[in-house]
């Protein structure tokens, strides 16, 4: 997409505002495929939460994609998208065995993280074709908060507890089709990755009835020009073949499964903000947006640095500026940053705004969420309108006055 483009959206469509750019979504799942195209059976299941628009879920449907989902709300979103339940895995960490119920109920796949919860569903629904998340302990991951494969993490039931695990599985007549696991997010070295993969392989070899081995994802996308990713291609030429040999070895073709958000979705999108205000201190020059961590928290929450360009006056001389929100609390976007001339009304445009950035939106401050456009073919199409007030009373419920009255 072309500066001149998001200009022309923020115009039509006003701001703040999310754009997606539909080819990036479809090239970025064409590399994954092609870099693993020596898999006889391979399945991509997008991480929905990334982000979860229907109609991003209804694009990627179209490409071939299932979805990787973590709440029962976005297996219903993927089912109202179309998505057919075979095509849907639940992956979720620390719900109660009910919603794991009512999930496997809609003949979506289920990922059991925990033996408590292993241990109640096989004794109440042997033979059900189940996956279980393994925890191989590495430590991989870009930031504390995405790493999370390591000893103290939450996530999985370690692979130490495999005789545990086993002996549950054995009692109960458990089916395990599947083992997974998911390391973290941002993961730089492709050594470290085939490392835990190797744990994976070891610990599907205690299961008879497998039908995949899911490797998760945490492939690290560029946020700036000559930054470091995920070299997928080498990832897909190693992995690949020692999948292979795995298959041979196990006596049987599995279905190798990721499960990407950041990889599919981060560089396709683009956050367009208004600067309402300069303003130059002792220290520093503010650029104020209309905007703030309510719509775009991965800096504040992450440390996340999201290339920002001016694109009211791409051509402008840089100068230094600190980006900053309007929430009444430190909502800093980025610090002393080289950006072109900035001049109160000017649009300034955020990358990588596709991943966990909508789909972290809050209303806090009272604020509403932006709109959400998809870039097709050359035309800017609204697939979530900007909120009104209405958004924000909907489902309040006011005292009745009488009751109010006596505080
Ligand atoms: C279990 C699981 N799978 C997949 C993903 C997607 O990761 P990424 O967006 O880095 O591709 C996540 C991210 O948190 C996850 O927790």
């Amino acid at each position: 997409m072309q500066a001149n483009d998001l200009l022309q959206l923020a115009e039509q469509f006003g701001s703040p505002l999310y754009v997606y750019d539909a080819e990036k979504i479809q090239s970025q799942y064409n590399r994954l495929t092609k870099a693993f195209s020596k898999v006889p059976n391979l399945r991509i299941n997008y991480a929905m939460k990334a982000l979860s628009n229907v109609a991003i879920l209804q694009l990627l449907r179209d490409m071939g994609s299932g979805l990787d989902t973590v709440s029962i709300q976005e297996v219903l979103l993927g089912l109202h998208a179309g998505y057919s339940p075979e095509k849907i895995f639940y992956t979720p960490n620390g719900v109660s065995l009910e919603e794991i119920e009512e999930v496997h109920a809609l003949g979506v796949q289920i990922n059991i993280d925990n033996l408590s919860i292993l241990e109640q569903f096989g004794a109440k629904h042997p033979h059900v074709p189940v996956c279980i998340r393994i925890n191989p302990h590495v430590m991989a991951g870009g930031n504390a908060n995405i790493s999370v494969g390591h000893i103290d993490s939450k996530f999985g039931i370690s692979v130490h507890q495999l005789p545990h695990l086993v002996r549950i599985v054995e009692n109960t007549n458990m089916n395990i089709v599947g083992i997974h696991m998911h390391t973290g997010s941002d993961i730089l070295d492709i050594e470290v990755f085939l490392y835990a993969a190797e744990i994976l392989f070891d610990a599907a070899k205690n299961f008879k009835n497998l039908e995949f081995l899911d490797f998760g994802s945490g492939f690290k996308v560029p946020y700036k020009k000559d930054d470091i990713a995920t070299d997928i291609d080498e990832l897909g030429k190693k992995l690949s073949k020692r999948f292979n040999a795995f298959c041979t070895e196990y006596g049987k073709d599995l279905t190798l499964i990721f499960e990407p958000g950041k990889f599919l979705v981060s560089e396709a999108g683009f956050f367009l903000a208004k600067v309402n205000v300069v303003k130059q201190t002792t220290s520093t020059v503010f650029a104020g947006i209309d905007s703030g961590f309510n719509h775009l928290i991965r800096p504040m929450l992450y440390g996340s640095s999201h290339f920002i360009e001016n694109i009211s006056n791409p051509k402008g001389k840089e100068r230094f500026y600190s980006v900053v929100g309007y929430i009444c609390e430190t909502d800093t976007f980025a610090t002393n940053r080289r950006i072109a001339e900035i001049k109160e009304g000017d649009i300034l445009s955020f990358r990588n705004a596709g991943a966990y950035c909508f789909s972290m939106s809050s209303n806090y401050n009272s604020r509403y969420k932006p709109a959400e456009v998809l870039w097709m073919n050359g035309q800017g199409y609204l697939i979530r309108a900007h909120e009104k007030f209405e958004d924000l009373l909907q489902n309040q419920i006011p005292l009745p006055v009488d009751v109010a009255a006596t505080v």
